[in-house]
């Protein structure tokens, strides 16, 4: 079984049990400061998962990239990667476990869909913490369906409860499925959830019940979710009886090339193979990255932008290693948008940027790369002759400054030395050169009342923004990228040339204008043709037939957008664009405030 035919399955078998079939979201969330990427299929329902109705209705299904680092140093391993695609369904107070369990069970053994064989398949259930109890009713659901006890494994929350991806959200435990790769157990206590490889994790029910919130408090959600996750790459992997997901279609291609690359590989086999596994992933995950329907994020020190930065050198760093020589990252992107297009047409779309800003900053670091490892050399002989363990915070910032070698890769570097980095010392280094760079850039407003409302607000000024750019420059000044953070927001459009100081202070002009006619915003949902019918701005790709919820301020604007948005745009107060600038050709940017 393909990934195309896994997908297809997925989103009918879960279409056939009452559930609409929904787009995926973009990889980087709008205007959500919790997440720099979008890290599950959860992530851009989360309001939906607190209670607002979803357009399309309570029981939901779709595809959705993700993107987590958080494992960074597993990839080479058979399964873990730093972008994957999962597949979901979704009860939003509808269905929960009962249901929930044996429609995960039936397409994971039932020949129509997977036909694992269920002696294969084992489960954890969460073993109760504080005053949430042992989840004997996910025990007793499994029981029923022919898992034998001593397949069904209670564990604590470190392995069975699903948390809010940033710091507060929908939360709750979960029963997580592992295939069993018939591999020997690694000793007595191997058991699902073990590191050694033998039973991998595929799914994931969880039953979302609480809310995390900003003070570390868990409270009841207004209604009991089921939020599930299935890994495409792992489950396509297991049916195939693959020894690894680098040897899935989804990555072959990019596998024969790295290695046909690999010019002067070490002589251990273990140490190509990872570095070989690291190469392919982290330039799939830079592309998708790049390649990003809503765009925006580029190689850079700072957030999102940092970690594809992280991502795109520490791969140029194993290349090195296995000989491969310069050109390579936009050489196996290419393989990454072939492999991936007819699934993922923004890659195609975006190719261009993909393709250049892989190019661009694969040089920008071989330039210093050279001279950052002599100097890295140096010192750590230097540190090793007067036998010190530690590389000082300000080695690291300098390298990490003058070099371009993310702290990480530093961190990586001297512990092949056997050398440690003063990680809080490299901190201080950053946080001072920052206030220094930032001295003059006075617009940080202190006290906002919350991030939440900050965010709304700004976000709302986006779409007034977005109007008074098509009216004052022309209706091709579409939106190309937007980034909100509780500070300010950022808008990239395209546009041809500089903006002139006029035509910026008329669009201010008429941004203060609107928000002094105090509209009323109003929500409503339709499907996406007839939001189009009237005239409605719909930036991402939706399904023919599509529910999607349409936000109107007023006479001025109206977008297709999951919102959230303020209730009257009296509640912005003073827009003001601080900076226009370019982003990339035929892209302007423009960042703004509301004071
Ligand atoms: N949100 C759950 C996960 O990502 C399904 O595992």
């Amino acid at each position: 079984m393909t990934a195309d035919t896994l997908r297809q399955k997925y989103l009918s078998f879960f279409a056939s049990k009452g559930h609409a079939v929904i787009s995926g979201a973009s990889l980087i969330p709008e205007n959500d400061p919790t997440v720099l990427f979008t890290t599950a299929g959860m992530h851009p329902l989360v309001p939906y998962l607190l209670g607002e109705p979803h357009p399309a209705g309570k029981r939901l299904t779709d595809v959705q990239k993700c993107v987590r680092t958080g494992d960074i140093e597993a990839v080479g391993d058979a399964a873990h990667l730093t972008f994957f695609e999962m597949l979901g369904n979704w009860s939003l107070g509808d269905y929960f476990k009962k249901e929930a369990i044996a429609w995960s069970y039936e397409f994971l053994t039932s020949p129509q869909y997977l036909g694992f064989d269920p002696a294969r398949l084992s489960v954890s259930v969460f073993q109760g913490e504080g005053n949430v109890p042992r989840d004997e009713e996910s025990i007793a659901i499994w029981k029923s369906l022919g898992i034998p006890a001593e397949r069904i494994h209670a564990l604590p929350k470190e392995d069975n409860w699903w948390g809010p991806a940033g710091q507060t959200g929908p939360c709750g435990p979960d029963t997580e499925m592992f295939i069993d790769t018939l591999k020997p157990a690694c000793g007595p206590a191997c058991r699902p959830g073990c590191h050694c490889g033998k039973y991998i994790e595929i799914w994931n029910d969880v039953f979302m019940q609480y809310n995390k919130t900003a003070d570390g408090r868990y409270e009841p959600l207004k209604q009991a979710n089921v939020d599930t996750g299935m890994g495409v790459e792992r489950t396509i992997c297991m049916l195939q009886g693959r020894a690894s997901v680098f040897e899935t279609e989804l990555f072959a291609p990019l596998m024969a090339r790295i290695a046909e690359l690999s010019t002067t590989p070490p002589a251990d086999v273990a140490t190509v193979q990872r570095a070989q596994r690291i190469i392919a992933d982290h330039l799939r995950t830079a592309t998708f990255i790049l390649g990003d329907q809503r765009g925006g994020v580029k190689p850079g020190n700072l957030g999102a932008n940092y970690v594809l930065r992280r991502l795109i050198r520490r791969a140029v760093r194993y290349a090195k290693l296995l000989g491969i020589g310069p050109g390579f990252a936009r050489a196996l992107a290419e393989i990454v948008v072939a492999n991936y297009r007819h699934v993922y047409p923004e890659l195609q779309e975006k190719s261009e940027t993909i393709f250049n800003e892989l190019a661009i900053e694969e040089e920008r670091f071989e330039k210093t790369l050279v001279s950052g490892q002599k100097e890295f050399d140096k010192i750590s002989t230097a540190l090793k002759t007067h036998g010190q363990t530690q590389l000082s915070g300000r080695t690291a910032f300098k390298l990490y400054d003058t070099y371009g070698f993310p702290l990480e890769m530093t961190e990586e570097l001297a512990s092949e030395q056997g050398l440690t980095v003063d990680r809080a010392g490299f901190d201080e280094a950053f946080k001072k050169h920052q206030e220094l760079s930032k001295q003059g850039d006075k617009n940080f407003k202190g006290g906002l009342a919350d991030h939440g409302d900050a965010t709304t607000r700004l976000h709302t000024a986006t779409h007034l923004l977005h109007k008074a750019l098509q009216i004052v420059l022309g209706p091709h000044a579409q939106q190309k990228g937007s980034n909100i953070t509780p500070e300010r927001l950022r808008f990239d459009f395209t546009h041809g040339e500089k903006m002139t100081p006029e035509q910026l202070a008329e669009v201010e002009r008429i941004v203060n204008e609107q928000i002094g006619r105090n509209l009323t915003i109003t929500l409503e949902t339709m499907t996406i043709e007839e939001a189009r019918a009237q005239g409605a701005t719909a930036l991402f790709a939706a399904k023919y037939g599509e529910q999607v919820k349409v936000y109107t301020a007023g006479d001025f604007s109206k977008e297709v957008c999951g919102g959230p948005h303020t209730k009257t745009t009296g509640e912005l107060g003073k827009f003001k664009i601080q900076k226009e600038e370019s982003s990339s050709a035929g892209v302007r940017r423009i960042r703004a405030v509301l004071e």
